[in-house]
């Protein structure tokens, strides 16, 4: 970073630093980003780290963050936790360059399968999944036992991007324990992230037992894919019009050009990954401060039960209506925002937010998960839950760029739309049908593998309604 930064002398970094490992006293290699929540707080709106020889520059000041949004001036920065993923999910859609050009073949191609009409039609596989969570929970319920919160979100928001984007059954709820494809992908995150860790010459030393299992992770990651990929040529299925079929189907509406086989395997990766783990994370605190909040409980269902009514099986516009409970949804992700940050490069020479020149390439990490709870944007109440700072006045009195779960311009997440339509419809379901109970010794920890998750998070339910 310190050529990119020429005046870094000027950014605040942590009092102690050693001469070859950087600022590693008082750090917690496995929670890299809670680490720097912490140094955030004691050093400002913008600061830098140092680990192992390299200087990485940390934003989260609400007017810095807002002002790297700005397309015209940087884009996205592959770097760090994303370029640790190359070697399992290359061009794909997330990890590509901006230069490299399948992105935008892929996005193009890609992009109508998030549109409006085939949400639509993923709507009734999503209700689906959501009645065998509901099926589990009913039998842990009546068995007397807490339900696995984190645990249970991954099942249905692996089966959910699986099925209603590749046809494909994980048979999660069948399972006792998670499927292997979340086992090796678990694995190969949380790999990412300690390359991170670690002096990366030193790496294939240090981590030569880990390096050879991320491998193996690799490996059953790509077998599991091709499988799937020849299932379904192999049924001849065309036009089902999932994603599977458009990145197998579809050529570019301009250049008349396809995804190759292998850019096809990095993208049902990236999808089957960057599809669950989030959305996954996302619903487990939501679901946890629903607990800890029952008045917040209390409206978000009877926003359910007002919008729902007696229709057992709310259709997709009846989703889109449950404004509380995306508020909920939408609060949750601004404290525990679960891909924390984002990188971002200058596109040329700039000056970042009138006072840190940054010469083209120089680049950041915008740490969203403090960004939303900057006090000079969500006030001195900021690290207090309340869904009501999503009401669209609120909304509107904020300055812009300030709320970026699902990071900024041309690279911003594809699957948003899908992830919270998914998200509502499943907290409605929950809600109307049972009562959440929290464990009263129960403290929220965060784990971190690139994604954050409540740890160990357990609900008591209790049954609400009959319904059908
Ligand atoms: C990109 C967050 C759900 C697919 C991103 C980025 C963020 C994000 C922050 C930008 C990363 C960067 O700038 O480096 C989330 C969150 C989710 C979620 C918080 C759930 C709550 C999904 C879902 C899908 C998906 C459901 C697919 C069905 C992708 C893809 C990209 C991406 C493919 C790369 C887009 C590109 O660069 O063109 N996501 N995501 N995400 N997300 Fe999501």
């Amino acid at each position: 970073a310190e050529q990119g930064w020429p005046e870094l002398h000027r950014i605040p970094h942590p009092p102690h630093r050693l001469p070859l490992l950087g600022d590693v006293l008082g750090t917690d290699r496995r929670a890299p980003v809670q680490d720097s929540m912490r140094y955030a707080r004691q050093l400002g709106p913008i600061f830098r780290r140092k680990a192992f020889g390299k200087e990485f520059v940390f934003v989260w000041g609400g007017e810095p963050a807002a002002d790297m949004a700005d397309e015209s001036r940087f884009a996205k920065h592959v770097g760090l936790g994303v370029a640790n993923l190359r070697p399992v999910a290359g061009d794909g859609l997330f990890t590509a360059y901006n230069h490299e050009p399948n992105w935008q073949l892929a996005h193009d191609v890609l992009a109508p399968g998030f549109s409006r009409e085939a949400m639509a039609g993923y709507h009734p596989m999503m209700l689906a999944v959501a009645g065998r969570l509901t099926d589990h929970w009913d039998r842990e319920l009546a068995a007397g036992r807490a339900v696995d919160v984190p645990g249970d979100m991954t099942k249905l928001t692996l089966e959910t991007i699986a099925r209603t984007g590749f046809g494909h059954d994980f048979g999660s709820f069948e399972r006792p324990r998670l499927h292997p494809f979340v086992t090796a992908m678990v694995g190969t995150l949380t790999y990412a992230q300690r390359l991170n860790t670690v002096p990366s010459p030193l790496a294939p030393y240090l981590l030569r037992g880990a390096s050879r299992r991320n491998e193996a992770d690799i490996a059953y990651l790509n077998r599991t894919v091709d499988d799937l990929v020849r299932d379904r040529r192999a049924s001849g299925d065309g036009g089902v019009g999932d994603l599977l079929d458009r990145m197998l189907e579809t050529a570019h509406p301009e250049t008349g050009e396809r995804l190759s086989a292998e850019n096809v395997r990095r993208q049902v990766i990236t999808f089957l990954v960057a599809g669950h783990e989030t959305t996954s994370g996302a619903l487990s605190f939501a679901l946890h401060y629903l607990s800890r909040h029952p008045e917040v409980a209390a409206r978000a269902r009877a926003e359910v039960d007002a919008v729902w009514g007696d229709t057992e099986v709310p259709g997709y516009d009846q989703v889109a209506k449950l404004r509380y409970v995306r508020r909920v949804l939408d609060e949750a992700l601004r404290l525990w925002p679960t891909a924390p940050a984002f990188a971002r490069e200058a596109r040329e020479d700039t000056v970042l937010a009138g006072e840190h020149p940054m010469r083209r390439g120089a680049w950041a990490l915008v740490l969203t998960a403090m960004l939303h709870r900057d006090p000079e944007v969500w006030g001195p109440d900021a690290e207090r839950f309340d869904p009501d700072r999503f009401d669209p006045k609120a909304v509107r009195s904020r300055a812009p760029h300030t709320f970026k779960p699902f990071g900024t311009g041309a690279r911003a997440c594809i699957g948003r739309q899908f992830a919270l339509h998914e998200a509502t419809l499943v907290l409605g379901l929950l809600l109307r049908r049972y009562d959440l109970r929290p464990d009263p010794e129960y403290r929220l920890r965060v784990t971190e593998r690139l994604t954050l998750m409540p740890e160990g998070l357990r609900l008591h339910l209790e049954r609400r309604t009959v319904t059908a």
